[in-house]
Formats: C-alpha cells, sequence, structure tokens
C-alpha cells in the first residue's frame, strides 16, 4: 500500500535536485578516521557515490503534531513507553548506530549490546574505543557504510531531516503515538513522501494508543 498519495511530491521537491555533497567527496579532516576511509579513494568513492551505500533504517518515536522531544527528552517523559524501547533496543542491537551527540549523550545503551555508534559531533573528546565520530551526516554515513551491519539513524532533528533528504534507499521504523504533545524537537513531515507501507501493527498501553509503522522508499 502506498501512502501520501494525496500529495504528490511536487517536481521541485528535495528529491529531484542531488544534494550539493554529492558532487564532490564530503569536507572531512584527513587526520579523522573517515578521512582515512575516504583517502582509500575510487572505491570509497564509489560507495559515496551511491553505487555501494547501505539502505538506512531511521528509527522514530513521535506524536502525531510530529513532537519527538522534549527538554532533551521524548515528549511523554517521565512516562515511558515500554514496548516501543524494548523494540527500539533489539532493532539497534548489534547494528551501527548513527546519531547527535545529544541522543548519544542521553542514550547509556548507545554503545552495549553490539552496537557500534558513529556520533556526529564537533567535540572530539566523545571519540572512544567503540565510538567514532564524525563532523557531519555524510561523514558519518562514509564510516557506516565501511562497517559491517545495517545502518540505523537514530536522530536528532537535524540527522532525521538530512537523512530524509538523502537519495538512498529508506526505512522508516515509526512509533506514532496517537496523541498531540508539546515539543521541541520534531521529526520532519513526512506523510506526503511516496512511502510503500510494509508494516503496521497496534497497539497500546495504560497512557497511550500508537502504531508501528515500517514503510520503505526506494530512493
Ligand atoms: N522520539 C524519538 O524517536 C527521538 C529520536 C531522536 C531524538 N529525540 C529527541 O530529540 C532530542 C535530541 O535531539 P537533538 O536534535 O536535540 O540533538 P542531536 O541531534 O542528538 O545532537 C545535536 C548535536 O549533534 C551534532 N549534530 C547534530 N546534527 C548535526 C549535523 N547535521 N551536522 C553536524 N553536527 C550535528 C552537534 O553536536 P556538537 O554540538 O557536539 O557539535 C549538535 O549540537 C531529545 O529531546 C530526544 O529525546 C527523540
Amino acid at each position: 500500500m502506498v501512502i501520501g498519495i494525496a500529495n504528490p511530491i511536487p517536481r521541485t521537491s528535495q528529491f529531484s535536485r542531488k544534494p550539493p555533497f554529492l558532487d564532490r567527496p564530503p569536507d572531512v579532516p584527513k587526520t579523522s578516521f573517515a578521512g582515512n576511509i575516504l583517502s582509500l579513494g575510487n572505491l570509497r568513492w564509489g560507495a559515496w557515490n551511491g553505487l555501494h551505500v547501505k539502505p538506512l533504517n531511521l528509527m522514530v518515536a513521535c506524536a502525531e503534531n510530529r513532537s519527538m522531544g522534549l527538554a532533551g527528552r521524548h515528549p511523554w517523559h517521565p512516562l515511558r513507553i515500554a514496548e516501543d524501547m524494548r523494540i527500539f533496543h533489539e532493532q539497534t542491537a548489534g547494528q551501527t548506530v548513527v546519531l547527535g551527540r545529544i541522543c548519544f549523550e542521553s542514550w547509556p545503551r548507545a554503545a552495549l549490546d553490539g552496537r557500534r555508534p558513529v556520533v556526529i559531533t564537533s567535540n572530539p573528546s566523545i571519540e572512544r574505543e567503540g565510538v567514532r565520530i564524525a563532523p557531519s551526516l555524510p561523514a558519518a554515513l562514509a564510516i557506516a557504510d565501511a562497517l559491517p551491519g545495517e545502518i540505523c539513524v537514530t536522530g536528532g532533528e537535524r540527522i532525521f531531516e538530512e537523512a530524509l533528504a538523502l537519495p538512498r534507499p529508506l526505512t522508516l521504523h515509526l512509533t506514532l503515538v496517537h496523541a498531540q504533545m508539546p515539543g521541541d524537537r520534531f521529526f520532519p513531515e513526512w506523510r506526503h513522501l511516496p512511502w510503500r507501507e510494509t508494516g503496521r501493527r497496534e497497539s497500546a498501553d495504560e497512557h497511550f494508543r500508537y502504531t508501528f509503522f515500517t514503510l520503505e522508499r526506494p530512493r
């Protein structure tokens, strides 16, 4: 089932334009881990150019009004949606997780359960064994493409915006919480995009009703 066909993408949409960073290698310092990967040359650049890139899994839980964060927490804090947290941890275990610095710092299990975090940050002190850093989403994905396993992009706001604009295959793992919530971080509007719905499951706890969607976009 294709959702969102009532609002087809305008011809001038973000997906009809080639993002400027695809015209050149991403701008990463040669001394960084990402720089070392890029220095492998044509093979790496071929991957960047779309020949060998991995699909991205975007993982988000948001309210009907797209609110996904408030004051550094989920909008529903101090309530927890335990089923969503359990599924999120299961789906990301053993995978490469690409995430912003605030998400990394607020997720104690980011580097546990076999996860390989690639943290987008300008702060070099974040880097340690098992935790890679990158200065931008393109640089983080260059690192992630070279690692084993799947790539899970877990936010935050700017990272989701940039990831949705990439000409890559995407799977959106969306937990849509059927409530209007206050927020200071919002998931980008996704409903008008031409997703193919491959999964949908309704669920609830004592506070919320929510739906687990799996939505795919070939490129
Ligand atoms: N409900 C959900 O599924 C979900 C998912 C994700 C996040 N959230 C919520 O969103 C909030 C955290 O997300 P956030 O958007 O505030 O922060 P974030 O993206 O986790 O971290 C922001 C920091 O990451 C770096 N960064 C992020 N995007 C970048 C980019 N495009 N290029 C270069 N650097 C970049 C910068 O780090 P430096 O300052 O170190 O340079 C920036 O200050 C929390 O409230 C969290 O609960 C919710």
